[in-house]
């Protein structure tokens, strides 16, 4: 059975439709080609309250592979990392360490992303930038490393359900 995941876009303007959400569907669709069952997609804007409310929500649905795209750089509005924080029990440090450390080979900005990661009961929880192209360089730093990690967290049933 696959894991399944959501994509949650984190933008002001997307959600006010001021332009339409394109890394939510890249990041979508990067999880369905890695066989990942993509079960909940939503847009939201950059509040923090409204983040982490969906986030609670796609924890208490029990999916597997949460991905944030947006809202994770130095803008005043940027608060997806905050807001993940305060849902997760635990954090996973060496997965933003990688992807950090894979995206300053393609831009020094890599640096000014302050994504996070971490597990909030059986649900682990990615942030990755905004732009569909550092969405997908960011995930696909990490993509190979997630199923055994999701593996330990859920006890080896791919679908979720308890061992
Ligand atoms: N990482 C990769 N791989 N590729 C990129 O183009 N852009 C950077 C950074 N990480 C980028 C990247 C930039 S310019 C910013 S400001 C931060 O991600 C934060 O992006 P966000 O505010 O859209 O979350």
């Amino acid at each position: 059975m696959p894991y399944t995941a959501a994509v949650l876009t984190v933008s002001d303007r997307a959600s006010q439709g001021i332009y339409e959400d394109a890394s939510g569907p890249a990041v979508a669709a990067f999880l369905a080609e890695k066989g990942y069952e993509v079960v909940r997609c939503a847009l939201v804007p950059d509040e923090r309250a409204e983040i982490a409310s969906l986030l609670r929500d796609f924890v208490a649905e029990d999916i597997a592979l949460v991905v944030t795209t947006g809202g994770t750089g130095f803008s005043p509005r940027d608060v997806t990392p905050e807001a993940t924080i305060s849902v997760c029990d635990r954090m996973a440090p060496g997965i933003p360490e990688a992807m950090r450390a894979a995206s300053r080979a393609i831009t020094p900005h890599a640096v000014l992303s302050r994504e996070v990661a971490g597990i909030s009961e059986r649900t682990l929880i990615v942030n990755v930038p905004g732009s569909p192209k550092a969405a997908i360089e960011n995930l696909e730093a990490v993509i190979d490393a997630l199923p055994h990690g999701l593996e330990l967290l859920r006890g080896g049933c791919g679908d979720g359900a308890v061992a």
